[in-house]
């Protein structure tokens, strides 16, 4: 624009030189001959009074005064022939006297085409001082007889001042033009940007109808945007319940999230006295999402499993929670024997747990249970839509139990943004084959869009059952699977656990921890302590851990009657046979070893075969020199994180399966194959003896991991994706609208 502007201007500039040059030469031209035609009509309309004025002196003065009141003229004189002056008016120039002009007068003058006898009219432009002047003579007669001639001089110095009037006139016109010229454009393209950014960003918020033209800056913009956004939310510094609210305010504008999980953060059951207490279950789920829900608000629908649910509810079926700092709504949905036993226990349990863990026990596929596992996630997807308050909300579809839900839920709400995290490990291809219902689980999970795994490998493996089994196109370059005009993007997200950890904040200190669990357990003061916590699970390899403790004992004799374990085992899904079964063998190698290495006073495992509220799991974890965790094949592991999180003394020493997600994370744990007894022995007796800057050198290493890759950073980065794709789909629909609406005007 401003190059515009300086060519019209410049352009405007020249053109007014050459147009003022020409008006110049033009004007005094006009006025030259006009002076000229003037003098000679003058002279000559006069010569007859001069002529009869030439002997009476004062009339003959009378006629030159006469002659010489235009204001233009200068004077006039009357000569004799001998070049005398006869008469004259005052202020005559002295430089056009007789003398001076008789010479031109009598020579032949080329200028002048008339001859009257010897003495020729004569006319010339001369300067004086005072400016131009035209200098006009003529001869005078008196019956034919030439008896002088009269000589005229015009004031030429007003055609000067008239040409620099009109120079100036053109001066201030250019000027004029040119602020016409350069403003009136600098209007226009002020306006068009006001205009413009207006528009512009009402695109940007999704209102009105995109222009062709846009269409080009608008995906500049949204990439630029989204870079700045990523650099922004990838920026160091560390995540936070407060960052991951202003995450969530910034890219989703307020809106409300729902969780669809079967595990309910808070359970009510029915105590001694008819009271009802709260109670917080065992699961890595409830452990990592509890805290995103205080932080973002919204409603978790959930399996209202507790015995006093029913009674805690208000007639939506909603409790408000966590009790007593309520921030959220928990939905509870209520199931039927048949439903429980079909989807939770049936499918969910025994077929799709050990279909997608490594760990050796045999999945069961049931017709009936499929029926009501379809059946249950219907009813789940129905609860879900129903809590939704705009016609996009954004929903976390959590785990194994709702495979079907994602496409269920994005049939009632095609524009939902529903976000599928899958907290167990996935399959590979070949293994996922063995489920007669795996297309239809591949094509719920695809119903939403985005599907996390805790690692690339499991996302992997996810994208290879697709490709293997049903018609899709697999987008590689992006992790994402299209199917039928539907895109599913399938990311890692490493789960984690809030920091810090509310339950660490009001525990005793360490020192205090360990005196209450030695003082409850009877320990010698030299005793060693090594926990492990779990839900009775097969695929936890407790079994493997107990013998690994039973090894230590054995080739080592210098722990025996000093070193304990105690597992903390949470019952879980005691109806199913082979939970039944591990109940068994867990306590029958707990017996062995006990019997085999106890004492009087010493109990080498301690087997603790009840739920823990998390205050007593914190304050084992505080107490112990080291943890546990030989999980057999484990998504994450979240028991590994809140060990490191709660040693706020730098302490004590994590052993660490290798077949856990947390095993990527936490690498300085003594790391170990559960399978393998005899390093699971040998690495237990390392932890025992690690020296204290070792274990501290170690623990901060962790603490610092965790600190940064919480569970608000988790969930944050989902969200932020969740947004990103969201304004994808919103300007892709625009696009979509403006191609039906034919070319822009
Ligand atoms: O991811 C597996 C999971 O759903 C975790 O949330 C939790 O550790 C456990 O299983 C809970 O099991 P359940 O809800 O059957 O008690």
């Amino acid at each position: 624009m401003a190059r515009f502007i300086l060519v019209l201007v410049v352009g405007l500039a020249l053109l007014t030189w050459a147009v003022s040059g020409v008006v110049q030469t033009t004007v005094r031209e006009w006025f030259e001959r006009d002076v000229n035609s003037r003098a000679k009509l003058v002279l000559t309309g006069s010569r007859q009074s001069i002529a009869d004025a030439w002997n009476d002196p004062v009339t003959l003065n009378r006629q030159l005064v006469s002659l010489a009141r235009d204001e233009r003229v200068m004077g006039a004189v009357a000569c004799n022939t001998d070049l005398s002056t006869r008469s004259g008016t005052q202020g005559f120039p002295e430089e056009f006297n007789c003398l001076a002009v008789g010479s031109r007068v009598r020579a032949a003058d080329p200028v002048v085409d008339v001859v009257n006898g010897e003495l020729h009219e004569w006319s010339t432009i001369a300067t004086l001082p005072t400016g131009r002047v035209y200098v006009s003579a003529m001869p005078i007669s008196i019956q034919g007889q030439e008896v002088g001639f009269a000589i005229l001089v015009h004031d030429l110095s007003y055609i000067d001042r008239r040409e620099r009037t009109a120079q100036t006139f053109l001066i201030v016109v250019f000027c004029i033009l040119a602020i016409l010229a350069s403003g009136i454009p600098l209007l226009a393209a002020k306006r068009a940007r006001s205009d413009w950014s207006l528009e512009l960003r009402g695109l940007l918020h999704g209102k009105g109808k995109q222009s062709r033209e846009f269409q080009p800056i608008l995906s500049d913009m949204r990439e630029l945007v989204g870079r700045m956004v990523n650099e922004r939310e990838d920026a160091p510094g560390q995540w936070t319940a407060e960052r991951l609210q202003q995450t969530l305010n910034r890219h989703l504008h307020g809106e409300k999230i729902v969780i669809l999980a079967n595990r309910e953060p808070y359970i009510h059951n029915h105590v001694a006295d008819g009271k009802i207490e709260v109670q917080h279950p065992a699961s890595g789920l409830v452990t990592a999402l509890e805290p995103i829900m205080r932080a973002c608000s919204g409603v978790w629908v959930a399996h209202g499993s507790g015995d006093a649910d029913r009674e805690t509810v208000d007639l939506n079926d909603h409790v408000r929670v966590p009790p007593g700092e309520e921030s959220y709504l928990i939905r509870r949905v209520w199931l039927t024997e048949e439903e429980q036993q079909g989807y939770y226990y049936g499918f969910s349990n025994e077929g799709l747990w050990p279909l997608c863990h490594i760990a050796h026990t045999r999945p069961v596929f049931r017709t009936a249970d499929w029926r009501q596992y379809r059946i249950v996630n219907q009813k789940f997807a129905d609860a879900v839509c129903r809590e939704v308050d705009s016609k996009d909300p954004i929903i976390l579809v959590q785990d194994y139990h709702f495979a079907l839900a994602p496409a269920m839920i994005r049939k009632r709400l095609p524009e939902a943004t529903v976000i599928v995290f899958w907290h167990i490990p996935w399959p590979n291809s070949e293994r996922m084959g063995i489920c007669p219902w795996r297309n239809e689980i591949l094509e719920g999970l695809l119903g939403s869009s985005i599907l996390g795994f805790h690692t690339q490998l499991h996302c992997n493996n996810f994208i290879d059952s697709v490709d293997r089994y049903i018609e899709t196109r697999i987008d590689r370059e992006h992790n994402a699977v299209v199917r039928q005009g539907h895109r599913t993007l399938v990311r890692p997200y490493p789960i984690s656990i809030e920091w810090p950890v509310r339950w660490v904040e009001t525990a005793p200190s360490p020192e205090d921890c360990r005196a209450q669990v030695w003082r409850d357990f009877g320990l010698k003061p030299n005793a060693l302590l090594g926990i492990g916590v779990d839900r009775l699970d097969y695929t936890k390899g407790i079994e493997e851990r107990l013998l690994a403790v039973e090894l230590l004992l054995e080739q080592h004799p210098e722990f025996r009657g000093r070193f304990s374990f105690a597992q903390l085992a949470a019952p879980s899904r005691t109806k199913i046979e082979r939970y039944k079964e591990l109940n068994e063998t867990v306590e029958r190698i707990t017996e062995r070893i006990n019997t085999r290495f106890g004492k009087k006073d010493y109990t080498p495992i301690i087997l603790l075969r009840s739920h823990h509220e998390p205050p007593e799991v914190f304050r084992f974890y505080r107490a112990a020199d080291l943890c546990f965790v030989s999980s057999l094949h484990d998504g994450m592991n979240l028991v590994a994180k809140e060990f490191v999180a709660a040693r706020t003394d730098l302490k004590g020493v994590l052993v660490l399966s290798e077949f856990t997600g947390a095993a990527r994370e936490l690498t300085e744990a003594l790391i170990v194959n559960p399978y393998d007894l005899e390093s699971c022995a040998a690495a237990l007796a390392v932890a025992l003896t690690m020296p204290a800057d070792e274990q501290q050198d170690r623990m901060r290493s962790m603490r610092s991991l965790l600190a940064q890759f919480n569970v608000y950073r988790w969930a944050g980065k989902m969200l932020v994706d969740a947004a990103r794709l969201r304004n994808q789909e919103r300007v892709a629909g625009r696009l979509a609208e403006h191609a039906n609406a034919g070319p822009a005007d």
